[in-house]
């Protein structure tokens, strides 16, 4: 609850000064600037120097459909939005949930998936909310999980991880009794640890967007265009698939 607060009051501190690019000035220069974390498989990473991952592949697509090329930035997740509303790049899509505080602080696209978060534990521990009193759970810092899971009636001690790769493997070390995080990530990671993990009940459902400074009307409205092209068109279609073997968008 502290750390939300804290980050909270470090996002608005910062939203009013620094001016971000409108969709006129971008399409001018030619070059979209787009942040991410690059650490969170399926959705996006790094692939040896190369960022990848179902968001940045969609990102890519819907630059080029609005005609530009990118500029990809790599921040750790929780400086993702406080870079955003300093100007230091045009959007971010790194999986931000859409949720009040972080509505107070950024303005979020049309949603670009639907999904929810999943516990995850290894063979024999707690699957349910309820089988998490007094279990230690691990979770990426900054993230719904981490609110999500603290609202669990009397769940033990909730460890956070600077990334969520980390949390998992606090998890797969004995670290800690259960791991939350995206119910996709979490079928990826119990298929990569052959039969050790078994995936639990699901949470919380949450709606996931891109986000652009506060106030960036012009730069939303293109975006919003351009998913609704891209999910239209196909490209969304294929793109999900390849990356979930199903259509991710929300419905
Ligand atoms: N969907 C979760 C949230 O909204 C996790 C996002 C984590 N993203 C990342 N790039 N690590 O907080």
């Amino acid at each position: 609850m502290k750390r939300a607060l804290l980050t909270l009051t470090a996002l608005t501190l910062v939203a009013a000064p620094a001016t971000a690019r409108t969709w006129a000035e971008i399409k001018q220069s030619g070059t979209i600037k787009i942040a991410t974390e690059g650490a969170f498989p399926p959705f996006n990473m790094l692939k040896g120097k190369q960022l990848t991952g179902f968001e940045v592949e969609l990102a890519e697509a819907l630059a080029a459909q609005l005609g530009l090329k990118v500029q990809w930035t790599t921040q750790p997740f929780d400086n993702l939005l406080i870079g955003l509303n300093q100007g230091r790049y045009d959007f971010v899509i790194a999986s931000h949930g859409v949720n009040p505080e972080r509505a107070k602080a950024v303005d979020f696209t049309n949603p670009h998936y639907c999904t929810g978060g999943a516990i995850v534990a290894r063979v024999g521990g707690p699957l349910t909310a309820a089988a998490l009193r007094g279990k230690s759970v691990a979770v990426q810092v900054g993230t719904t999980y981490l609110d999500n899971v603290r609202k669990v009636p009397g769940v033990g001690d909730v460890k956070t991880y600077p990334t969520d790769t980390a949390a998992q493997a606090a998890l797969m070390a004995g670290r800690v009794d259960a791991w939350v995080g995206d119910k996709f990530t979490g079928i990826d990671l119990v298929k990569a640890q052959k039969g050790k993990l078994q995936q639990g009940d699901l949470l919380f459902n949450e709606r996931v967007a891109m986000a652009v400074k506060k106030g960036n009307s012009s730069l939303l409205k293109e975006l919003n265009a351009a998913l609704a092209k891209a999910q239209q068109n196909g490209t969304y279609a294929k793109l999900s698939q390849k990356y979930f073997g199903q259509d991710v968008r929300c419905r």
